[in-house]
C-alpha cells in the first residue's frame, strides 16, 4: 500500500501542480485526468517509474505505453524519427485524443515500449493533463488508470476506486469529455493503420492520410496464436463483473427479447428503458456515437452496482466515434452478439433420459425448426489437433495431450472437476468457443430462412446458454422413468445409470429455471406438451 494524496485541478493552483510535478519527476506515479479517460502517470524517461504502473495496474508485461508531452518540442525527445504525416496529423488533431506510434527514440525505456522499437505518442487537449506534463517537465507514460481488465476510468471517483492505496497522487479534474481512449494509428508501416478507433474517427484520419488500413482486431476477435499489432488488443478488457451480451436489431424485437427475464440488466439508448421491464441503464441517444462514448465506461462500472448477472445491451452504430463505442462493447461482451432480427434461439435441455432429443427431432420434423446440438460442438472443439487443445494444455497440464496429440478426457475430465474453480476454468475457455460457434451457425440457418433454432444443451443453465435464448424448455420424465430409459438405450448397469443421472442438475432444478415444461411420461401426451413450446414462440414473436 502506498499513500495516496488526491488533489483537484485547477488551472490557477501552482501549489498542486508543482506539488503533483515533484510526485512525478521523483518517481512516483498520478491518475491524472484526459480528455479521453483518466491515466496512470510515470515519467516517460524513468524506466524504474514506469515499472511501478505495471504493478499497480496487474497489467500484462508485454503491452507498451503511450507517451504524453504538453508540446510539439518535446516530440524529438521521444522519437528517432517524425513521419511527415505525423506532421499533418499532428496540426490537424493534436492537442486531441490522437495517438501516433512513431519509431522509438533512444530516451524511451523499454518499460515504455516492452520491447517494440516503436512508440505511441499523443498530445492531450485536456488542460489539466497539459500542465501536469509541463509541471513534471517530462513526457509522461501513461495507461488508462484502471486495473488491468476493467473498464477505463472516467471520473476521479473511477480511479479512486481501482487506484487508492497504489498510485502516489490522484488528480480528480472532473468527468472525461470523449469518454473513450484515444485513437491508435500506426505510421511505421507501409499504409498507415489504424490499430484502435477512439475519439478520433477513421473518416477524420482519412481525410488527413488518405485510405487507412483497419487492423483486423478492431472489431474482430484474434484467432488462437495470431499476433496482435497493438498488444492491447488480445486482452480481455473493459469487462464488468456482468456478462455482457450485445443485441443487433430492431428496438421492438430487443424488448420482446429481455421481457420478463430475471437478474439481468438492459443497456439501452435513452428513452427506451421505461419501455422495458427490466432494470435499465441509458447509454445516450440512438445514433448519437458522440453521447454513447461519453457514457459507455461509466455504464459498464454502474453494472457491476446494480449486481445483476447479465446485462444485454443495445447495439450502437459502427460509423465515426461508434466504431469506438463498438469496439470497446465487443471487448466487455467477449464478442458476444446476438441478432433478435434473426432466427428465434430456443433453448431445449433435459436431463439424460428425458427424452430431449426425441422432442428436438419432432420439432424439426413437424414445425421445420432448426437444431443445434452445444453438445456435440463441445466434442468437436476438443477433437484432436484442435487449437483449443494447447489452451486446455496450458491450463491443466501438458499431459492431458497425449503422444499421439489426442486429448486424454478422462485426465482432463479429473483435473477440471476436481474443484469449483478448475471448473470455472475449463468453462471459461470452452464456453466462449461453444457461444461463438453456436451464434455462426444461427446466422448460417437465418439466411437459410429458419424461424427458430433450438439450441439443445445437457447444462444450458450451467453453461449459461439459456441468457442467449429467448425462452427455454426443459424435457422432464421422473428419476425412475429416465433410469430405465438409459438403461435399455445404453445397456448400462443401473449403478452407473445413477451415476450419470447424479452428475447433472436434479429435475427440480431444471425446472425451476425453465420457461416451458414439457413433461413426456405417461399418461402425458407428448404432441399436446409440445405445443406448450409452439404457444410460447408464438407469443414471444408477437
Ligand atoms: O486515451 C488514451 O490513449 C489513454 C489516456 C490515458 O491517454 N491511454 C490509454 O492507454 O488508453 P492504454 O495503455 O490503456 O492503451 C494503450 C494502447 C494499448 O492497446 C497498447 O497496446 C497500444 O496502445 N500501444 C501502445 N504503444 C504501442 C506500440 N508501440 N505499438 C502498438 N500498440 C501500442
Ligand atoms: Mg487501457
Amino acid at each position: 500500500m502506498v499513500e495516496t494524496k488526491l488533489f483537484k485541478y485547477e488551472p490557477s493552483d501552482s501549489d498542486m501542480l508543482s506539488a503533483v510535478g515533484a510526485i512525478l519527476r521523483d518517481g512516483g506515479i498520478a491518475g491524472i485526468p484526459t480528455e479521453t479517460v483518466y491515466g496512470l502517470a510515470a515519467n516517460a524517461f524513468d524506466g524504474k517509474a514506469v515499472a511501478k504502473i505495471f504493478k499497480a495496474k496487474g497489467r500484462p508485461q508485454d503491452n507498451p505505453l503511450i507517451v504524453h508531452i504538453s508540446d510539439i518540442s518535446q516530440l524529438d525527445s521521444v522519437v528517432s524519427h517524425i513521419p511527415p504525416s505525423a506532421y499533418a496529423l499532428a496540426e490537424k488533431f493534436w492537442p486531441g485524443p490522437l495517438s501516433i506510434i512513431m519509431p522509438k527514440g533512444e530516451r524511451i525505456p523499454n518499460e515504455v515500449s516492452c520491447g517494440l522499437d516503436t512508440v505511441a505518442v499523443r498530445m492531450p487537449s485536456h488542460p489539466g493533463a497539459r500542465d501536469i506534463i509541463s509541471a513534471a517537465g517530462v513526457p509522461l507514460a501513461a495507461p488508462s488508470a484502471n486495473l488491468s481488465g476493467s473498464p477505463s476510468p472516467t471520473t476521479a471517483q473511477h480511479v479512486i476506486d481501482d487506484m487508492w492505496g497504489r498510485a502516489d497522487a490522484i488528480v480528480d479534474g472532473g468527468m472525461c469529455d470523449v469518454g473513450v481512449e484515444s485513437t491508435v494509428v500506426s505510421l511505421v508501416g507501409k499504409k498507415p493503420r489504424l490499430l484502435r478507433p477512439g475519439g478520433v474517427s477513421l473518416e477524420q484520419l482519412e481525410s488527413v492520410l488518405g485510405e487507412v488500413e483497419v487492423d483486423s482486431a478492431v472489431l474482430a476477435e484474434l484467432e488462437p496464436g495470431q499476433k496482435a499489432a497493438s498488444p492491447g488488443m488480445k486482452y480481455k478488457h473493459y469487462s464488468p463483473k456482468a456478462r455482457v451480451i450485445i443485441i443487433k436489431g430492431s428496438f421492438d424485437n430487443y424488448r420482446r427479447f429481455v421481457m420478463g427475464k430475471k437478474d439481468c440488466a438492459a443497456l439501452c439508448f435513452d428513452g427506451e428503458g421505461d419501455k422495458l421491464d427490466i432494470p435499465f441503464i441509458e447509454i445516450g441517444r440512438e445514433h448519437d456515437s458522440t453521447a454513447q462514448a461519453h457514457l459507455i465506461f461509466d455504464v459498464l462500472r454502474k453494472l457491476d452496482e446494480m449486481g445483476v448477472d447479465t446485462a444485454y445491451a443495445r447495439c450502437p452504430d459502427t460509423d465515426g466515434v461508434g466504431l469506438a463505442v463498438i469496439n470497446r462493447l465487443l471487448r466487455a461482451a467477449a464478442f458476444t452478439v446476438l441478432d433478435v432480427d434473426g432466427a428465434m434461439l430456443i433453448g431445449l435441455t433435459g436431463a439424460t433420459g428425458s427424452g430431449k432429443s426425441t422432442v428436438a427431432k419432432m420439432l424439426c420434423e413437424k414445425y421445420g425448426f432448426a437444431h443445434i446440438d452445444c453438445d456435440k460442438i463441445a466434442r468437436e472443439i476438443t477433437a484432436d489437433g484442435s487449437p483449443v487443445l494447447s489452451q486446455l494444455a496450458q491450463a491443466f497440464g501438458e499431459d492431458i495431450i497425449r503422444d499421439d496429440m489426442s486429448l486424454d478426457r478422462a485426465l482432463l475430465a479429473s483435473r477440471a472437476f476436481a474443484c469449483e474453480q478448475a471448473t470455472k476454468l475449463l468453462n471459461s475457455i470452452t464456453h466462449p468457443i461453444i457461444t461463438s460457434k453456436a451464434l455462426a451457425k444461427v446466422k448460417d440457418f437465418t439466411l437459410e430462412g429458419k424461424t427458430a433454432v433450438l439450441l439443445d444443451a445437457a447444462a444450458i443453465f450451467e453453461s449459461k446458454i439459456d441468457k442467449l435464448c429467448s425462452f427455454t424448455a426443459v424435457v422432464s420424465a421422473p428419476e425412475e422413468v429416465r433410469k430405465a430409459r438409459i438403461i435399455e438405450r445404453d445397456l448400462i448397469t443401473a449403478e452407473k445409470a445413477e451415476e450419470r443421472i447424479r452428475a447433472q442438475l436434479s429435475d427440480g432444478e431444471y425446472e425451476r429455471n425453465a420457461d416451458v415444461i414439457i413433461a413426456n411420461f405417461p399418461p402425458h401426451n407428448i404432441e399436446t406438451e409440445i405445443q406448450k413450446l409452439i404457444q410460447k414462440y408464438e407469443e414471444k414473436r408477437q
